[in-house]
């Protein structure tokens, strides 16, 4: 069988990550999907940084654009972030030559997610983003396809590891917001912007992901209600342990007789609950749905290998031939959010 060329533009954690797991486990990668997998191309800002893997025997491209169109890359891999500029410049070359795309990219798909999912549907092509919500944890395959027989009543759930780190903290040392936030920022924890993280934002769009594949409904990152942790105080802390809970940056998706309703706030959780015991940068996302009722799943929500570990599982699915639709549905089936309504009383 003819190998699945890959071509990664973003070699820092993430793809780094991505190069460690086809290097070393060729051998069950081929068997596991039938096919080799093999990294023709990479491209990155730099040149010469060394970055602890051999890129040896992969051309370099200067230009992310330039590694999306080569003719040696089938998949075109996109792990450098950013809501705009080169990411969404390389993603719309592939796609516009019917290659398929696999990215870990949350920002550009809360806000540039329906328009790149009808130019893949238009084209042949697929786009994949396990590895945007949640990290490691593979909560897109189960609502695309292990809980497809179910009408999804609701998602929730902690998905930016750094808040769970800082309200954690917070909590078991008794520190300030401020002086935690230093530690975050000191283990390297926070994003380039910090209100990224802090703000709400990066878990507001991981929901807003959500919300679309669980509810078939257009990406509308603006429809989410966004509080960050900024303003919680250590005394905040404090009263909420006193009656049993702790705060927890929690999203909520649910689609209700007065439409979809997206939140992504500090709420207060029963300190005993499962959500209330998730400490540090772990993830958790509870789903409901009408057959299956709840489905609990707990994992790293960041990290080089998890977030690796999502981004192999759809290469892999693309290596088996599996072809799904961006966000479960086809992409022109989606409905605005605006125009969604439950059909409950
Ligand atoms: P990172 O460590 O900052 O690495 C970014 C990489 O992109 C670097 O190799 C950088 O090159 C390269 N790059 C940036 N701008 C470029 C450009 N204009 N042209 C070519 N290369 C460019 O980022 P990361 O943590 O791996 O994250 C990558 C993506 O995964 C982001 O979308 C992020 O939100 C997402 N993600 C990350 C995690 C995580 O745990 N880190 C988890 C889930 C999702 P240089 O190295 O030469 O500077
Ligand atoms: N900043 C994100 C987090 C990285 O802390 O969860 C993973 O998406």
């Amino acid at each position: 069988p003819s190998p699945l060329r890959l071509g990664i533009a973003g070699l820092g954690t993430v793809g780094v990550g991505v190069i460690k797991i086809v290097r070393q486990k060729a051998n069950l990668l081929a068997a596991r999907t039938g096919r080799p997998i093999e990294i023709t191309a990479v491209s990155a800002r730099s040149k010469d940084k060394d970055r602890g893997v051999s890129l040896a025997g992969y051309a370099w491209e200067e230009d992310p654009v330039a590694l999306a169109k080569r003719d040696d890359v089938d998949v075109f891999v996109e792990l450098m972030g950013g809501e705009n500029g080169p990411a969404k410049d390389a993603i719309e070359a592939a796609l516009a030559l019917g290659k398929d795309v696999v990215t870990a990219n949350k920002a550009l798909l809360a806000h540039h997610g329906q328009a790149l999912a009808e130019t893949a549907e238009d084209k042949g092509a697929v786009i994949r983003f396990e590895a945007a919500v949640a990290g490691g944890i593979p909560v897109i395959k189960a609502l695309t396809e292990g809980l497809a027989g179910n009408e999804i009543t609701r998602v929730m759930g902690v998905m930016n590891g750094t808040c769970n780190y800082i309200l954690t903290r917070m909590q078991d040392a008794g520190l300030p917001y401020d002086e935690v936030f230093a530690e975050a920022d000191a283990l390297g924890y926070l994003e380039a912007d910090p209100n990224l993280d802090v703000g709400g934002i990066d878990a507001g769009h991981k929901l807003s992901l959500l919300s679309a594949i669980a509810f078939g409904t257009q990406v509308d990152f603006d429809g989410v209600e966004l509080e960050g942790i900024q303003r919680i105080s250590i005394e905040d802390i404090h009263q909420a342990a006193e009656l049993g809970y702790k705060i927890k940056l929690l999203g909520v998706t649910q689609m209700t007789g007065r439409g979809l309703e997206q939140r992504m706030s500090p709420c207060l959780v029963p300190a005993e609950s499962p959500l209330g015991q998730l400490t540090g940068g772990t993830n958790m996302v509870v789903i409901e749905g009408d057959a299956v009722e709840q489905v609990v799943l707990r994992g790293p929500g960041a990290g080089e290998g998890p977030t690796a570990s999502a981004v192999m599982g759809d290469v892999c699915d693309i290596a088996r031939g599996l072809r799904l639709s961006t966000f479960g549905v086809p992409a022109k089936a989606l409905v605005t959010a605006k125009a969604a309504r439950s059909n409950s009383p």
